[in-house]
């Protein structure tokens, strides 16, 4: 079984190790541009050590924004901005990744600092917010039109194009979000999406939309590159999606060219009760790759190096993707490797310190 620092072979690439920068969302922006908090935020977890460097969810569409602050990739001119910092972490030896995301009905809400809530227009929010049913998250949230079939075909090459720009700006690992309560989330649960379309009710109309967006930007994104989904494995919730579900999608996710299923849970029901310990979301990781034989990375509550190691020798995952603790501590993976007894170089420069 291979361990936390063996070269993880995708495609036509190779991550230096199985640690990857969790996409998070840093409501920094202006317009989707990045920023230079972006390039330090994403190089320095480069320079730190990390194999696989995913931005927070880039929004293909500027109504698909979770805040007015969101990353994006919806138009042309965020390509060059991009491009500086995807070159900036190949430099380091990481592999850059850009996750793409359409917020659905959480879309035009403030960013967590400012309190959660739907913004006006007139505080740089829009209207409407788009869903796959009229039924809202939660309070303070706005409520969502349903998409027309047009909508979706909209949405699905909106997806695309993002895609598109993504190869050009020079990411090499694009990730589909479809987890968190978010707009394709929204379609895959029975509780978010009650649709009498093809978009709805079973199981193939409700992941419809996904597979459809899998096949769109399959066409567009380089053969040589991986494409990962974020999946919640679970909505936490009787009658809602859950871990079934998702390893049967997995399974028809794999031979429409997704390399990765990045396993997370929750997020499309306000209250539900999640039992958040360390590793919590692992079996589902573990679950899904033996079940629907595709690479799976496990998330959540990942911090400690013999853990993050323990779970990819035991085969329940091959990747470990990291947030908070790669916020805590950008060399994290220097730190595991000291003290896992591995190998990693240190950049030139610091060279005199490892
Ligand atoms: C500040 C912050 C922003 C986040 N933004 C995103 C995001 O843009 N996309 C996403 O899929 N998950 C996002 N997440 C969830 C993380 O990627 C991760 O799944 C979660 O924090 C659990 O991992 P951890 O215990 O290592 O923090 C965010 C988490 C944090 C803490």
């Amino acid at each position: 079984m291979p361990h936390l620092f063996d070269p993880l072979p995708l495609r036509g690439i190779t991550l230096r190790n199985r640690i990857a920068v969790s996409p998070m969302c840093e409501y920094s922006s202006t317009d989707g541009f990045p920023t230079d908090w972006h390039l330090v935020h994403l190089g320095s977890r480069a320079v730190g050590g990390a194999g696989l460097v995913l931005t927070e969810a880039a929004a293909v569409a500027a109504e698909g924004r979770i805040s007015p602050q969101d990353l994006g990739i919806y138009c042309d001119e965020h390509i060059e901005p991009l491009r500086r910092i995807t070159r900036f972490i190949d430099e380091q030896g990481a592999v850059a990744g850009i996750q793409l995301a359409h917020a659905g009905r959480k879309a035009s809400t403030a960013r967590p600092w400012e309190g959660k809530n739907a913004v006006s227009v007139e505080n740089g929010g829009w209207r409407p917010v788009v869903g796959p049913s009229a039924l809202t998250f939660d309070d303070g949230y706005l409520l969502p039109e349903p998409l027309s079939e047009d909508g979706i075909s909209q949405v699905i090459q909106d997806f695309a194009q993002a895609a598109r720009r993504a190869a050009d700006a020079g990411f090499r690992v694009a990730e589909l979000h479809a987890a968190h309560g978010y707009l394709l989330h929204e379609f895959l649960s029975p509780l978010s999406n009650q649709r009498t379309d093809r978009y709805g009710g079973s199981f193939e109309n409700r992941t419809r939309i996904l597979r459809e967006t899998v096949e769109a930007v399959r066409g567009v994104w380089p053969e040589q590159f991986p494409l990962f989904v974020r999946l919640s494995a679970t909505d936490w919730t009787e009658g809602g999606w859950d871990i079934a579900q998702s390893v049967e999608l997995s399974r028809m996710l794999k031979p429409l060219g997704v390399d990765l299923i990045d396993t997370s849970t929750g997020g499309n029901v306000p209250h539900a009760k999640i039992p958040v310990g360390p590793g919590y979301q692992v079996p589902f990781a573990e679950q899904i790759k033996r079940d629907a034989e595709v690479l799976t990375g496990a998330v959540g509550m990942i911090t400690d190096p013999h853990q993050a190691d323990g779970i990819i020798r035991k085969g329940q995952a091959d990747l470990v993707l990291l947030a908070r603790e790669l916020l805590r501590d950008p060399y994290w993976p220097r730190r595991a490797a000291k003290e896992l007894g591995a190998e990693i170089a240190a950049p030139v420069q610091y060279g005199r310190a490892w």
